[in-house]
């Protein structure tokens, strides 16, 4: 791929998925000075709160808050208001909240001096065909997952959450200038454990992605500070 449409950022994205603020936090801090990069969802941020968000910030890290919002565009835009004003650097919501839903989320940050990446959920990857047509969608996931993403695009998102199957077709989508967040990452001879749709880190970013969400790979590592750098030496190597 073209080395220019890798960040200077680092790429790696540790995934917090735990149940409380104390063993993320311990984790976190092992991670310090290996990794810059972690991200907070549901469980957790429900568990421990935005002033354990903070907490993070203040230690250093940029937190990519990934609670997949879906709602009025008004409350939208208000929550997106609310996530960077504690200063979140990247923040997911529904494409399918609608293109109105996400230019309120765009608008609403848009006068800011550094405003965080709003990056856009597709088709969620726990959706296949069955689950899809349950909800009266008659395209094919990768079809819907193309809509959602042309849409997003039109109103003005250049940033979303894909799995390593759907992220060469969003690159071209999106083309350079998009950013582009993959999990579904398992280094080579790691367990798969519930993904389906996998890659390892280097594939990702070879298909394109701008970063790679890796969690139980590093979080249940029986040396997790070891797990990110080895994953680290794979992608600069
Ligand atoms: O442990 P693992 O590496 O599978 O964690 C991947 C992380 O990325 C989890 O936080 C999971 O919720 C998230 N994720 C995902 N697939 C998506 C969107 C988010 O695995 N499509």
């Amino acid at each position: 791929m073209d080395l220019n449409l890798v960040p200077k950022d680092s790429p790696l994205i540790v995934a917090l998925d735990f149940p409380d603020a104390a063993t993320a936090l311990a984790l976190a801090g092992r991670l310090e000075g290996s990794v810059k990069w972690l991200k907070v969802g549901l469980e957790l941020y429900i568990a421990a709160g935005p002033m354990f968000v903070e907490e993070l910030i203040k230690r250093g890290h940029s937190i990519f808050l990934d609670l997949k919002l879906h709602d009025i565009p008004n409350t939208v835009a208000g929550a997106v208001r609310s996530a960077a004003s504690l200063g979140v650097r990247m923040l997911t919501l529904h494409a399918a909240g609608g293109p109105i839903m996400l230019e309120a989320a765009k608008n609403a940050i848009a006068n800011l001096e550094n405003p965080p990446q709003l990056l856009a959920v597709t088709v969620l990857t726990s959706m296949d065909q069955a689950q899809t047509t349950a909800i009266g969608i008659e395209r094919s996931p990768a079809e819907q997952v193309a809509l959602l993403a042309r849409m997003g695009i039109a109103a003005g998102i250049n940033g979303f959450v894909c799995s390593p199957e759907e992220v060469s077709k969003l690159r071209e989508l999106t083309g350079a200038s998009g950013v582009l967040v993959t999990p579904g990452i398992r280094p080579a001879g790691s367990e798969v454990g519930d993904q389906k749709r996998i890659a390892t880190p280097t594939e990702a970013l070879r298909l394109g992605a701008s970063y790679i969400v890796v969690g139980r790979p590093i979080t249940q590592a029986k040396n997790p500070v070891e797990a990110a750098r080895e994953i680290l030496r794979q992608i600069s190597g």
